[in-house]
């Protein structure tokens, strides 16, 4: 049987570090999924669809990895896909206190569930969505941080809601 891995997060907007994890997790499984969290509680900067679409074009760069939306709990969606294992990155000990309580959280909810913590490369442990979204938003140049699908919709522009940026 095909293992499978689910690769679930906001990816507001997805970074290197993020392809980093999925490059290694493709490598492990069969197949992974990225799963974009809908993550409307976050306000999140790009749409569902753009980070949809920044997705796709990165996962055209593996043959195993593939797209998924996610709306409602991470547990339901991965419950009827039959996918039994969540990949995450750790990039310090403080991201590990989060992990560890939503990987209890989540095996509570799917008790067949495994969820498996990966160490970050070095050179991606700085790396955060936060800091690429605030330097594109001051207008600096993201694309050492981004895949160069993500870094051509990260253009600026004068009018897209007063927030400067936009895809
Ligand atoms: N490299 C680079 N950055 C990384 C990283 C890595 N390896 N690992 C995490 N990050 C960063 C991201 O850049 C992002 O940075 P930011 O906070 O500065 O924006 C942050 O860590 C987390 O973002 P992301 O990786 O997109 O994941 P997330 O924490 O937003 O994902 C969900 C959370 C979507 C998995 C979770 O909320 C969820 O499952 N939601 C569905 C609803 C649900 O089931 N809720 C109950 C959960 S117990």
């Amino acid at each position: 049987m095909k293992k499978i891995v689910a690769y679930p997060g906001t990816f507001d907007p997805i970074t290197n570090g993020h392809l980093d994890i999925i490059r290694r997790g493709a490598n492990l499984f069969d197949g992974l999924v990225i799963f974009v969290a809908k993550s409307n509680e976050k306000h999140p900067l790009f749409t569902f669809e753009e980070r949809i679409e920044m997705a796709q074009c990165l996962a055209k760069e593996f043959n195993n990895v593939s797209v998924m939306p996610l709306e409602g709990l991470l547990t339901t969606c991965l419950k009827e896909n039959n996918i039994k294992v969540v990949l995450r990155g750790l990039r310090t000990m403080s991201d590990f206190e989060y992990e560890f309580q939503m990987a209890l959280i989540n095996k509570k909810l799917y008790p067949d569930l495994e969820t498996v913590l990966m160490m970050s490369s070095s050179e991606f442990v700085f790396l955060s969505s936060s800091l690429v979204r605030e330097i594109a938003l001051l207008g600096g140049d993201v694309s050492k941080f981004v895949p160069p699908c993500v870094g051509k919709r990260l253009k600026r522009r004068p009018a897209n809601n007063g927030r400067g940026l936009c895809i």
